[in-house]
């Protein structure tokens, strides 16, 4: 409100001296700059002289201080807060603009130049200061595909003018740039595996180069006119990589993978002198690194940042004469950042830290449990923590636009979590620049999603605008953008009540917050009722959730009378169900009256629609799945019919979803690959994942036609389960040996723990035993292809290995299974219960390496073809 209110001030205050304004437009009005300004000042004036430019006025830049007449005189004061500014005018008419820094001067300049282009005058009468309460405020682009690339890995995309020709596209970044400049976004984050090999040549290493040299001359020169570009409007560029990932030339010259587990000199080398080389060629640019997802255990992730990363940036800095340490950004995923960084600030004093949000999705502005203690213990380090709002896999692929859900994330980020920054994602990452929409040619997310970066730079400016004032102030963008004042208010509404319902919906009843999941998908029945066989990953419900029951627990209290807790399921049906219901009644009473986009609004819309039909699909489903608990206690089959009657229900849903969506949407998800799992596993054998509704319907449809089948022959068959075929290996060396599975075996060398019960189709097959406690990796050698039945204990004990989580280690999915396929497969002495995960290997020789410390027991070799099916053998522990 306080814009418009001052922008309304200056139109009356131009009617007023409407003869001074029309001598104003008549003249030059200079513009004062520093001889020796830095250029994002220098963009600011140019903004100014075109906003001039559009309301009729002349203007010009001087370097020196006008004598006479109307001026814009922009000067700087510094202070201690960076990027403040103010705007004052005299009594003369003349308009000074005070920078507490070049950014502050910028911003003093482009908001003035908002006033006058709005207002199509110079204000007569101003006085306004403002600063960011977040120090760093940004989006990324990510430097990926929705796709692996053949004979490559997880991240792995060098810079190539044909995985990413927006890249190369200056008109592209221009627009972009200028986006970001206008919201007064100040970072901006390119993400890649292992970036070094695209944009630096090594002396030592000269084969290690990604590209062909003309792409090397070519990214070079792009990169540095971006950086320069984005310098001009006041944004840092800060380049990611992961760790350990190396260049794949630089891997096969000396026979390793491309992601390494753990350091090794030569690779140390390798990786120390391309941070050098990067720092010496763009001393601008900012580093942010990502200690995982390959590199696994603390010692070895501590090493490798204060002893190669670090240093290396130290190299470059001498080389490239500079003499303080630039930022350099830490993510906290796949660590725990606060077991090192006491060391690494001994190493580097200008750390900032950075940890996800809500995980991979939008759920909650109330983030608690484990993940708000890392952040609030990394903010407490001094230096300034970035909230990163990751991946958005629960909102993908629709637009969202609740501004109040979003205004109350970033008061989260300061104060529940500490930050003083916001990394922010594009809500489509993987396919960054086209939006999903089915429009030729493509939208631009930028463009498409202006709402959502606008609102997150709004907020993380200011985060505590009061309500009236903000809902007025997008009202008026609402206004701008669909020509109906009428229209605004409606539409608005409808993205607000829209926005309510997915971080919901996944908080409640998903499996994950990560990108395995795909929640406009939809989930299975099973997935409802057994989400622990699809590896829940509960950060999503302790972390990233306010507390609540989930399904089961709703269920089994409900059923002992005992009191509930939190936030319900029905309770979240009932909610959903009321938000998509206003939403639709708002998007669809604002048609009538929208006079521009139509065609957007159109999208918008169905949009609404989409969310709408989900919201119902998850409602009916969510139903079912608490009836299909209850009959677990009730054995009452009444229970399992009406069960059968919300299925049904959620399947019309799920149809009336993908009509909607049919010609609409191109995907439904940004990440089309095999770590896709929820709500049906995708992108195995070269097979594109499941990434669209119709896909899926068949799924749903088959769901429902066996369940009812289920309920008319009165329940489940028995099935009978057959020993699965045996691959034979050999194991080398002493630590190691092989054993028959069955009854009265023990499962390690040093321990009297034995199989007491068993799977059936375990028996007979050929396990591996070796000691308990620390792992010596086992060497083994296949004439076939096989998988490996690695038994996980169910227990969260630091002794025991913990299965693998595609959520902070995206390459398991390559390794094996990421679920598991046999739940509680052994009773074995004294052991809790045992999970079974399948790892795949090629004939030939392997080492058994899990990614991870502690005990884990083997329990049979089966060749790679064999064909499981996933259960649950129900043998409990001890
Ligand atoms: N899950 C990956 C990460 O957090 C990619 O988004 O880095």
């Amino acid at each position: 409100m306080r814009f418009r209110f001052t922008a309304r001030l200056a139109l009356l205050a131009a009617v007023l001296w409407g003869v001074a304004a029309s001598h104003l437009q008549a003249q030059t009005i200079s513009i004062s700059i520093d001889a020796k300004a830095a250029p994002r000042v220098e963009y600011g004036a140019q903004r100014l002289i075109d906003a001039m430019k559009s309301a009729g006025i002349d203007a010009a830049i001087t370097h020196s201080s006008p004598m006479t007449g109307p001026a814009i005189v922009v000067t700087k004061v510094s202070g201690d807060a960076g990027e403040h500014f103010s705007i004052e005018s005299n009594p003369d008419k003349s308009i000074r603009i005070t920078g507490s820094d070049d950014s502050g001067e910028l911003y003093g300049c482009m908001e003035l130049a908002r006033r006058i282009a709005e207002s199509k005058t110079l204000p007569g009468d101003v006085h306004f200061s403002d600063g960011p309460a977040f120090k760093l405020r940004g989006p990324c682009i990510g430097m990926q595909k929705t796709y692996i690339l053949p004979g490559r890995h997880v991240y792995e995309y060098p810079y190539t003018p044909e995985l990413f020709p927006f890249f190369y596209d200056k008109q592209f970044w221009t627009e972009y740039l200028d986006f970001l400049a206008d919201n007064r976004m100040n970072t901006l984050y390119l993400w890649s595996g292992h970036p070094f090999a695209s944009l630096v040549k090594l002396p030592d290493y000269p084969y290690a180069l990604e590209v062909p040299e003309d792409v090397f001359q070519k990214n070079t020169e792009m990169f540095r006119w971006i950086t320069s570009e984005a310098d001009k409007r006041g944004i840092w560029v800060v380049q990611m990589f992961y760790n350990i990932i190396l260049s794949k030339p630089f891997a096969e010259h000396n026979g390793m993978a491309t992601q390494l587990a753990a350091p090794n000199p030569l690779a140390a080398d390798y990786t120390r002198k391309s941070i050098a080389e990067f720092v010496k060629q763009y001393p601008n640019v900012g580093l942010m690194t990502c200690l995982g997802e390959a590199l696994q255990g603390i010692p070895n992730q501590k090493e490798w940042l204060c002893d190669v990363i670090l240093p290396g940036i130290h190299d470059g800095m001498k080389e490239a004469g500079l003499t303080a340490e630039p930022p350099f950004v830490i993510r906290d995923h796949a660590t725990d950042l606060r077991l090192y960084m006491a060391d690494a600030l001994k190493v580097y004093k200008n750390i900032y830290t950075e940890a996800k949000f809500n995980g991979e999705s939008l759920t909650t502005w109330e983030p608690r449990g484990k993940r708000q203690q890392i952040a609030l213990d990394l903010s407490k380090l001094g230096s300034t923590h970035v909230m990163n709002v990751h991946v958005l896999a629960n909102l993908e692929p629709f637009r969202y636009g609740d501004v109040d859900f979003i205004k109350k994330c970033v008061q989260a980020g300061r104060d529940r979590l500490g930050a003083k920054g916001l990394h922010l994602y594009p809500l489509f990452y993987w396919n960054w620049p086209d939006s999903p929409d089915e429009v030729d040619p493509p939208l631009k997310q930028w463009k498409r999603d202006w709402i959502w970066f606008e609102a997150w730079a709004r907020y993380s400016w200011n985060p505590d605008i009061d309500d009236a004032t903000d809902h007025a102030y997008w009202i008026g963008r609402l206004t701008d953008m669909y020509g109906s004042k009428e229209a605004a208010p409606n539409i608005l509404a409808a993205y607000i009540d829209s926005g309510e319902c997915a971080p919901r919906i996944l908080r409640r009843f998903g499996i994950t917050e990560g990108n395995r999941q795909t929640m406009s998908l939809g989930m299975t029945l099973d997935e409802l009722t057994n989400p622990d066989k699809y590896h829940a990953f509960e950060e999503l419900w302790e972390s990233q959730s306010p507390p609540g029951e989930r399904l089961q627990e709703y269920v089994d209290r409900e059923w002992a009378h005992q009191p509930h807790v939190g936030e319900t399921p029905p309770q979240i049906i009932k909610e959903v169900l009321d938000f998509s219901k206003k939403a639709v009644e708002e998007i669809d009473a604002a048609g009538a009256s929208v006079t521009q986009n139509k065609d957007e609004y159109h999208r918008l819309q169905n949009d609404v629609h989409c969310i709408r039909a989900m919201s119902e699909f998850y409602a009916a489903k969510a139903s079912a799945a608490m009836l299909v608990l209850r009959f677990a206690h009730s054995h009452d089959i009444a229970d399992m019919k009406k069960a059968a009657t919300f299925l049904a229900e959620s399947v019309e849903h799920y149809r009336a979803l993908t009509t909607l969506t049919e010609n609409t949407y191109r995907y439904a998800n940004s990440m089309q690959t095999s770590q896709r799992r929820i709500p049906v596993v995708g992108g195995v054998d070269g097979k594109p994942a499941n990434y669209l509704w119709s896909q899926v319907l068949p799924v749903y449809e088959k769901e429902l036609a066996d369940f009812q089948k289920k309920i008319e022959t009165g329940g489940e068959q028995a099935v009978d389960v057959q020993p699965l075929a045996k691959a034979s290996i050999t194991v080398i060396g002493k630590d190691a040996e092989t054993y028959d599975v069955k009854v009265g075996e023990r499962v390690f060398t040093d321990q009297d723990d034995t199989i007491e019960a068993l799977a059936p189709e375990l028996k007979g097959l050929t396990g591996i035993r070796f000691k308990s406690g620390k792992y010596v990796p086992v060497e083994f050698e296949t004439v076939e292809p096989v998988k490996v039945l690695v038994g996980y204990v169910q227990s969260k004990d630091a002794g025991w290995l913990q299965p693998p989580n595609l959520e902070t280690d995206a390459q398991a999915v390559e390794r094996g299974d990421t679920e598991p396929l046999i739940q509680n497969a052994a009773t074995i002495s004294h052991l809790p219960a045992v999970n079974i995960y399948a790892m795949k290997f090629d004939a030939g020789r392997h080492t058994l390496d899990l990614h991870g410390e502690g005990s884990f027991v083997v329990l049979g070799v089966i060749p790679q073809s064999a064909s499981v099916a996933r259960r649950d053998a129900k043998l409990a522990g001890h």
